[in-house]
């Protein structure tokens, strides 16, 4: 089966708008779609670090000098780049979230789709995982992270059942979580409502939105001036954490301004409205339906 379909591959590239000398960093390499797409466009001298947790992306390396895998969270973007002695960059590629490979593979735990065991980590060496979240964390923290992660109507009551249910026996796989909440769901919406439950545990056991912002800061530092931003965000939690971070240079919408009350943000905004897919990649690719790009340049200082 395939890997990944690219998502806005075009829009990507263009927004980058590559210098053929220029050294990249594609943050969330998966499939290497996109990768392929900026070595293509590079010369020899150019050089791309791609970044990915998930070991299985490792067997996507493409077999070229200019190229470095660095199998690590996105989150040490700086520290690992200056391992490989690259202090700045001309720009940077973020395609967030898991990969088609990562959903479709039972055995991870992140579709609603398939049973499998309580997983949904991107990089299988971490602690926590969702089977450590749904037995362990405490009726409050439940309800914290459905509330604020999966945006459902009913955080409270969705705590509460499992609360109820772990109390007879932990809870395994999937499948148990489906069956347990799935009458809870809004009347014609249970599929939609399911994945914002998954949605919830999966950013939690990610850390995905700390993970982000960590990202986006250290990417400001690293970009040389007039480098490129491209961000692709699929639920509003990561577009809205983007949007004001290119907007504001920073997360909560209070630009930092001068003596004189002239705002003072390090990122010129490329896209006022996201980018979204064409009629035409919605009807080959489904997964792309809500994605979201927003690019931002490096201002000169
Ligand atoms: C949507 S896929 C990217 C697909 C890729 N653009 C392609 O064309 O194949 C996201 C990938 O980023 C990885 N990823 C997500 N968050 C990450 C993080 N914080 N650090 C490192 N890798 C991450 C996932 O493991 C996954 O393989």
């Amino acid at each position: 089966m395939n890997y990944h379909d690219p998502v806005l591959f075009t829009e990507c590239l263009e927004g980058l708008r590559l210098k053929p000398d220029g050294i990249y960093v594609d943050v969330t390499f998966g499939g290497g779609g996109h990768s392929r797409g900026i070595l293509d466009q590079l010369s020899d001298k150019g050089r791309l670090f791609g970044f990915d947790q998930d070991p299985d992306a490792l067997e996507n390396v493409p077999e070229d000098s200019r190229f470095t895998l660095v199998a690590q969270n996105f989150r040490h973007l700086k520290k690992y780049l200056r391992l490989y002695g690259a202090t700045q960059i001309d720009g940077l590629l973020a395609d967030l979230g898991v990969s088609s490979h990562q959903f479709d593979e039972g055995s991870r735990g992140f579709s609603t789709r398939f049973d499998g065991p309580l997983d949904m980590r991107m990089n299988p060496s971490q602690e926590l995982d969702a089977h450590r979240v749904l037995n362990e964390y405490t009726l409050s923290d439940l309800a914290r992270i459905f509330r604020k992660y999966g945006e459902v109507k009913n955080p409270m009551s969705i705590a509460h059942k499992i609360d109820t249910a772990r109390a007879e026996g932990a809870m395994e796989t999937t499948q148990q979580l489906v069956d347990l909440v799935s009458d809870m769901a809004p009347y014609g919406k249970r599929n939609k409502w399911l994945a914002q439950v998954f949605q919830a545990l999966r950013i939690e056991v990610n850390q995905e939105l700390q993970a982000l912002e960590e990202m986006l800061e250290q990417a400001n530092e690293v970009l040389s001036p007039q480098g490129r931003l491209v961000i692709i965000s699929y639920h509003s939690l990561e577009d809205r954490l983007v949007k004001n971070f290119i907007r504001e240079g920073r997360f909560d919408g209070q630009a930092e301004k001068d003596f004189y009350g002239n705002v003072l943000t390090p990122l010129k905004i490329i896209t006022r409205k996201p980018i979204v897919p064409t009629e035409e990649e919605l009807q080959k690719n489904t997964r792309s339906r809500s994605a979201k790009l927003r690019i931002g340049e490096k201002k000169n200082d």
